[in-house]
């Protein structure tokens, strides 16, 4: 069994752990949160230990797995001082809204030959994962465009909005790891962004609440992003790969698959599934095994600390494209 300690306890800790709970190569051995209440509520569920300081975690040796789920801007931070008690992380997106800060803990940690896992749990879903296997099969022939729809159901809640580093580096994220993921070794040459807000919120706390970028890759792929915080029909999430002899989707999931026809409409389906926690239920669970997997058999995981960086690299660029107007040249 492998020892988890778990810091943050949040809405995506909370699912985390319960995950981490119910996989048999999973002992979840520490929550930690700021928030002490909160992290104690994990006790009578999960029978794990409650740790008021998170060093108890690293000075344990029997810790094997620092699994990082605390708000973004204390990401490095955690998993620096991991790295020098030579744990393995997971640590979840984006590693944080700073570039340089993640430029210098590259170097920093450098020597270290550290393992890092990243939340990139798109890579993990079924749907889209089994694209990249058709793509890499030659289905559609020669990929020729990525297009990715990501709307949210509701935003999230205010005080996380107004932590997260804005919607390209909070949300658009994925995409931008998602396009990755499809190119491989072609990379994004250059790329423009657009934003809007329908609603003064997002001004007043600078952000947007949709937002549609286009990127071109070296080898003249182009990958279309579209975005919304808000869709009144429920979590959108839809990808498209389009090849010269070809296409390839992966589309939304319902509650289930039953369809209503009557005198009012025909081919009504059921609701999409509600949010991250329930679209993405086998992702997340997918990328367990590959934790697993990496901290066992040193196998490497579908997503690593340099996918994180590249991502954020992308979202900085598509924030100076929005505020120059102009198409900016990323390598
Ligand atoms: N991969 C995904 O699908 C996905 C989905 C949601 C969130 N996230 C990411 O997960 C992270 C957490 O997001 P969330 O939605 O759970 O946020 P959240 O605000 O719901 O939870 C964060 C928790 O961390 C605690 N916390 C604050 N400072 C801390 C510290 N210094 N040490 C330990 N705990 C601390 C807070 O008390 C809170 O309980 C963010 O980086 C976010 O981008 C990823």
């Amino acid at each position: 069994m492998l020892n988890v300690a778990l810091l943050g306890y949040g809405r995506i800790g909370q699912m985390h752990a319960e995950n981490l709970f119910n996989h048999s190569k999973f002992n979840l051995l520490y929550v930690y949160d700021k928030n002490y209440k909160l992290a104690l509520k994990s006790k009578n569920k999960f029978k794990n230990k409650v740790i008021t300081n998170y060093k108890i975690a690293l000075n344990d040796k029997k810790v094997d797995i620092i699994f990082i789920a605390s708000p973004t801007p204390t990401h490095i931070k955690f998993i620096e001082e991991s790295v020098f008690f030579n744990k393995i992380v997971f640590c979840e997106k984006p590693l944080d809204l700073n570039i340089s800060k993640v430029k210098a803990c590259i170097k920093k940690l450098s020597k270290k030959n550290p393992k890092i896992q990243l939340g990139f749990n798109r890579r993990y879903d079924p749907g889209h994962f089994q694209l990249k296997k058709d793509l890499k099969k030659k289905k559609i022939g020669i990929l020729q465009k990525i297009i990715i729809t990501s709307r949210d159901p509701a935003p999230p809640p205010i005080n996380y909005l107004k932590e997260s580093g804005g919607l390209f580096k909070d949300m658009m994220i994925h995409d931008f790891d998602l396009c990755r993921f499809y190119l491989e070794n072609d990379e994004i040459i250059e790329l423009s962004a657009t934003a809007s807000s329908f609603t003064n919120f997002y001004k007043k706390i600078k952000d947007h609440e949709l937002a549609s970028v286009t990127m071109k890759s070296r080898k003249g792929v182009i990958c279309v992003i579209t975005n919304s915080r808000q869709s009144s029909y429920g979590y959108d999430q839809r990808v498209e790969l389009f090849g010269s002899k070809g296409m390839l989707i992966s589309g939304n999931q319902n509650t289930n698959q039953t369809e209503i026809y009557n005198s009012s409409s025909t081919s009504s389906k059921k609701p999409y599934l509600n949010f991250f926690i329930e679209r993405y239920k086998d992702a997340y669970k997918n990328q367990l095994n590959d934790l697993a997997k990496f901290a066992k058999k040193n196998i490497k995981p579908r997503s690593v600390f340099l996918d994180g960086y590249k991502a954020l690299e992308l979202a900085e660029n598509a924030n100076s494209s929005f505020k120059l107007k102009k198409v900016i040249k990323t390598s």
